[in-house]
């Protein structure tokens, strides 16, 4: 059976991840908070892999990235009753104190917060290190891809989401668990981890 990819999310981060699987003709949902209807002008530009879906939908699939904000993380996992075997791609970034708002991290990582609203998912932390208008958009250059960074604390689902990001025409970097290499992608007590906006890229 195909593996289902579904993109949450349909601002510019969403919207960016949708073009990447368009270009690598590969097939994914996308869903906001407002219906599929919403996504028309989206879908009509990307092409026909580019599939609006509601939440729910897309909620089935097997590989989900996570492009709303860190403040609504919680609200979409509600959604969802079991995230069992479900691979969460969190993208989200909780860059500013007042992106936080009343939630505390209390010490822990943001991905951390993410993955205890979606018990029994496995989260992957990826594609968060860029402003999304540098995702992507390396002017080409033969023999060199952009680097995109993948962590999570499932050996597993780090290596499924590696070879995805090979798919989607980047070199991966795999930087093994969240608390440890994954920290340079978060913010850790209020430092801005070393590999965010650090755009590399790696020589074939
Ligand atoms: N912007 C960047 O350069 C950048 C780079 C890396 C990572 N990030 C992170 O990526 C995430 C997304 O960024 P963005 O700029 O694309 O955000 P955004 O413009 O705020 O878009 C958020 C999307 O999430 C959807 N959404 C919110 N709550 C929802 C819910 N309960 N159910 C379904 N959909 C929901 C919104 O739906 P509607 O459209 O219906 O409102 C919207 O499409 C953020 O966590 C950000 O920190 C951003």
């Amino acid at each position: 059976m195909n593996t289902q990819y579904s993109i949450l999310g349909s601002g510019p981060v969403g919207r960016t991840l949708a073009g990447l699987f368009a270009r690598a003709g590969i097939d994914v949902q996308i869903a906001n908070s407002r219906g599929p209807e919403s996504l028309a002008a989206i879908t009509a530009e990307l092409g026909r892999h580019v599939v609006p879906a509601t939440l729910e939908h897309a909620l089935e699939a097997d590989i989900m990235f996570l492009a709303v904000g860190f403040m609504q993380v919680e609200s979409v996992a509600m959604k969802l009753p079991d995230w069992t075997g479900k691979i969460v791609v969190d993208v989200t970034n909780a860059l500013q104190p007042a992106e936080v708002g009343e939630t505390k991290l209390r010490g822990l990582l943001s991905s951390e917060i993410n993955a205890g609203f979606m018990p029994g998912a496995k989260l992957v932390k990826a594609f968060n290190h860029l402003p999304v208008h540098r995702l992507g958009t390396n002017p080409p250059a033969s023999g060199q891809r952009q680097v995109v960074f993948v962590s999570s604390n499932d050996a597993d689902a780090s290596t499924t989401i590696a070879a995805l990001v090979a798919r989607l025409g980047f070199a991966s970097v795999e930087l093994g668990r969240l608390d440890q290499g994954g920290a340079a992608l978060h913010v850790p007590d209020g430092k801005q981890g070393g590999l965010l906006f650090q755009n590399l890229v790696k020589l074939d």
